[in-house]
């Protein structure tokens, strides 16, 4: 089984990436053949700084190795290093509904942000994450939630090409976590974790110090109620169960029974506890490795190559479905 994930390199990963994304993705080592990418063509869609752009690459490639990702058991590359990407984005625009994009959630949201331009290319991202996918003839997709749509979009484009060009791309399938799918904002339940959210407090990093992620936690928003329990009327503290339940890898029902008795203090210094002690080792290993440029040039470099060979004998296969390019 193959599985393919891209992760953007912007901004600084937080607790919804780590959950919903990264944690998966080494799991994914486990389960299949897996492939991830670093999308830095995804970051030029909305505004960017170059340098900063090429920095956060290495970024996220150092947290995603320090989290468990190793380069010897799943191919990790920078996604412009392989331009077969692009090529098929473009051409699977030709089966590509102008309407559908139109109602991406994701581009209604991002748009609707942006102060200066809303690029062409905002309103593309679906047809580049699906040539990312279907480049590969990927099975799995392991992503958070809100990416789903964009995953039923790549099927849809992937069915109407087979049917239209024959057989030649696999029908991906979106892998959501059952719990952590969406990490909520800890100062603002009702909306999930995200890194261009309103409140710096509410976003806690991968990298955050262990007194940073107690402060935050500590004035993480709750009810006015009591008791640890999921509940509509309870986004707050179903958000931290959920966090909790995650890093301990037990059920959300299994953290509501041992905190039954406990108040919100406590369980709360209890959530802290637990995500320091389960990020502080991928903070350690993400300061050994993040300064070395070179090495992690390497390591992108030589899964640049594994994917392209992989990609292009699609592409190959795709333009003479299409009968475009010269002849095979
Ligand atoms: P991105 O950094 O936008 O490329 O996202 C990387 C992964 O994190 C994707 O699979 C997202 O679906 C996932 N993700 C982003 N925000 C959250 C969140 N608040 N909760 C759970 N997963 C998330
Ligand atoms: N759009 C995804 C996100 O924001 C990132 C992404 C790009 C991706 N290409 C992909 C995810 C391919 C899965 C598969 O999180």
């Amino acid at each position: 089984m193959r599985i393919f994930s891209g992760i953007q390199p912007t901004g600084r990963k937080h607790l919804g990436n780590y959950i919903g994304g990264i944690v998966q993705y080494v799991a994914g080592q486990e389960r299949g053949e897996a492939i991830y990418s670093i999308v830095d063509l995804h970051a030029t869609t909305v505004a960017f700084d170059p340098a900063e752009l090429r920095e956060l690459t290495y970024d996220t490639a150092a947290i995603l190795i320090a989290a468990g990702l190793d380069p010897a058991r799943c191919i990790l590359f920078r996604q412009s290093d392989v331009p077969e990407h692009t090529e098929l984005a473009w051409l699977l625009t030709s089966v590509t509904a102008y309407g559908d994009l139109q109602r991406m959630t994701q581009f209604k949201e991002k748009s609707a942000k942006q102060r200066e331009l809303v690029t062409a290319g905002l309103f593309f991202y679906p047809v580049l994450m699906a040539a990312d996918v279907l480049a590969y003839r990927t099975d799995e997709v392991p992503v958070g939630e809100d990416q789903r749509q964009h995953v039923e979009l790549m099927r849809d484009i992937a069915i109407r090409f087979n049917s239209r060009f024959g057989e030649q791309f696999v029908v991906p399938e979106a892998r959501i976590p059952q719990v952590g799918a969406r990490i909520m904002d800890l100062q603002d339940p009702t909306s999930k974790m995200s890194t261009t959210s309103a409140s710096e407090e509410g976003t806690l990093y991968v990298l955050d110090e262990p007194a940073q992620i107690e402060r935050k936690f500590k004035r993480a928003v709750t009810d006015s109620g009591s008791g640890v329990r999921r509940g509509p009327d309870k986004p707050g503290i179903s958000n931290l169960i959920d966090v909790l339940a995650v890093v301990r890898a037990v059920a959300p029902e299994q953290v509501e029974r041992e905190f039954a008795n406990a108040g919100y203090g406590d369980f709360k210094a209890a959530v802290a506890a637990a995500v320091t002690e389960y990020l502080a080792p991928v903070r350690e290993r993400y300061n050994q490795l993040h300064a070395d440029r070179a090495a992690l040039e390497t390591v992108l470099a030589a899964g640049a190559e594994r994917a392209r060979a992989i990609a292009s004998a699609t592409l190959a296969d795709v333009r003479d479905a299409m009968g475009v390019g010269t002849p095979r």
